[in-house]
């Protein structure tokens, strides 16, 4: 439908069927704007203008409050009703039945594996876990407590310089195996930045085990032949990837897509969201968690901790999502893995703070007027904690999970014909038109 301007009296904004008829007040034209999917296209308001010469109307959005960047099909969310679904799969399904490398195949391809197809996508990841010696080498050269985050930024991004091929984008043979590169090399160069940090050696990855098994094996082997894995662990861990591998358009995947649609290869996109998820407002919210548990100390605390909160001397960390008006999902399904966890490790005092941290602040009208519930972070923490994680490898641990997200809504973008090059538009606020007066003649 083409967008007629009309002239007509009245004013403001009046729906009607699948359209939105809108008055401009400046010219008194009227326009009717097609709706579709309870959206309507920005560039159909630059058909509103004052005059000819005129750009036409925008809209002004920081941080894409209202505004939908693509069509995707990879994950819905339902942040009312607390629903997360991959590719039209309920989170607690899979989070229960299936393993991280089966969704990660099912966010890629947009179907669930058969037997024979999840054989040969597992052995193809398996055998792509090893990086180039000149990786290992090039991370040697970081200081000896980088930022694991930051190592596995900078090495990720550096892999295209191993690939040259990657750039070809449009190659479908040749970008699957980017795609199978990046979720295998992962995990190898998270755990080379960990052992990095930590001034041990780097552990080769054992490709007789699982994806997460391999995992633990490169981030605690020692002296031991082979590293055996606790099956409760790894399940464990398996679950987290699974619960962070996507989360629709999301800072990080924002990044991913913003950066990869300059058509550049897809290593330096999913550096992108390995930097964006660096930062605490985003990957970094369970470190806080941690922080404010051990801060509070013990149960008696939390009643005059509560009281802060709500007199807004800070906020209760991991509580409350952007998305999310309901308990997130994947906190209850991490809850009851942090039980899973601590039986082979050990009770963790933190989590009975937490738990009843939780419950006061879910009968408390604060929370409940404001719709704020657990969100994600509130439990992954403790978890990774009780794995024997440093804080800093919490995002690390977050980018291996997210790398399948990230990596499907890549070849989404590529291939859906609406999709440019990002270029926001800006409301220019600076002055103009001066006259550039030499350094001497500067007052
Ligand atoms: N503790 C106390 N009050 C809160 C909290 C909280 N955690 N979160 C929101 N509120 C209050 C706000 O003060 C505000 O109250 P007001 O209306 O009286 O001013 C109201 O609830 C709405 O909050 P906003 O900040 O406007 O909500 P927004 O959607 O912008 O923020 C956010 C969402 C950033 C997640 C927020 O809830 C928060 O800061 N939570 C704590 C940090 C955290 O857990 N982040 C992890 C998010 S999950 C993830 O990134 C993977």
């Amino acid at each position: 439908m083409t967008t007629e301007a009309q002239q007509q009296d009245g004013a403001g904004v009046a729906t009607s069927g699948d359209t939105l008829t809108v008055t401009d007040n400046r010219t008194g034209r009227q326009y009717e704007i097609p709706i579709e999917d309870g959206t309507i296209r920005a560039t159909e308001l630059r058909k509103i203008k004052t005059s000819d010469d005129d750009f036409g109307l925008m809209t002004y959005d920081p941080a894409y409050m209202a505004t939908a960047s693509c069509r995707s099909a990879i994950t819905f969310i339902d942040g009312e009703n607390g629903i997360l679904e991959y590719r039209g799969y309920p989170i607690e399904q899979l989070a229960e039945k299936s393993s991280y490398l089966e969704v990660a195949y099912l966010l890629v391809h947009g179907e669930l594996p058969t037997q024979r197809q999840l054989d040969e996508w597992t052995h193809q990841i398996t055998i792509h876990t090893f990086v180039h010696e000149n990786v290992k080498e090039f991370m040697q050269g970081f200081r000896y407590d980088a930022h694991p985050m930051g190592m596995l930024l900078a090495s990720v991004g550096a892999l295209s310089t191993f690939y040259p091929e990657a750039s070809a984008i449009k190659d479908h043979d040749g970008r699957y195996l980017q795609v199978i590169r990046l979720i295998a090399k992962m995990p190898t160069l998270a755990a080379f930045s960990f052992r990095h940090n930590q001034g041990k050696p780097y552990v080769y990855p054992d490709n007789d085990l699982s994806y997460p098994g391999n995992f633990l094996s490169m981030i605690y082997k020692m002296t031991e032949l082979k590293y055996e894995p606790d099956p409760r662990l790894e399940h464990a861990l398996d679950t987290l990837f699974i619960l962070h591998a996507d989360h629709e358009q999301n800072c990080s995947t924002s990044a991913v897509r913003s950066v990869g649609s300059s058509q550049v290869d897809p290593y330096s996109a999913v550096a992108a969201g390995v930097a964006a998820l660096y930062g605490p407002l985003h990957g970094g919210a369970n470190e806080q968690v941690l922080r404010m548990l051990r801060r509070i100390e013990s149960k008696d605390n939390i009643s005059s901790f509560v009281e802060g909160v709500k007199q807004g001397d800070e906020r209760l960390m991991g509580f409350g999502h952007r998305v999310y008006k309901n308990y997130d999902p994947r906190a209850k399904i991490i809850k009851k893995h942090a039980y899973e966890v601590f039986e082979v490790t050990g009770t963790n005092p933190l989590l009975d703070i937490a738990i009843e941290l939780e419950k006061i602040a879910l009968e408390d009208e604060y929370f409940i007027e404001r719709k704020l519930y657990p969100n994600v972070d509130f439990y992954s923490g403790i978890i990774y904690e009780a794995l024997g994680m440093p804080m800093e490898m919490f995002p690390v641990l977050f980018a291996i999970g997210r790398t399948s997200g990230w990596i499907a809504q890549w070849l989404e973008m590529i291939d859906d014909p609406e999709q440019k090059i990002a270029r926001p538009r800006q409301i220019y606020t600076g002055r103009r038109g001066l006259e550039y007066l030499p350094l001497a003649s500067r007052p």
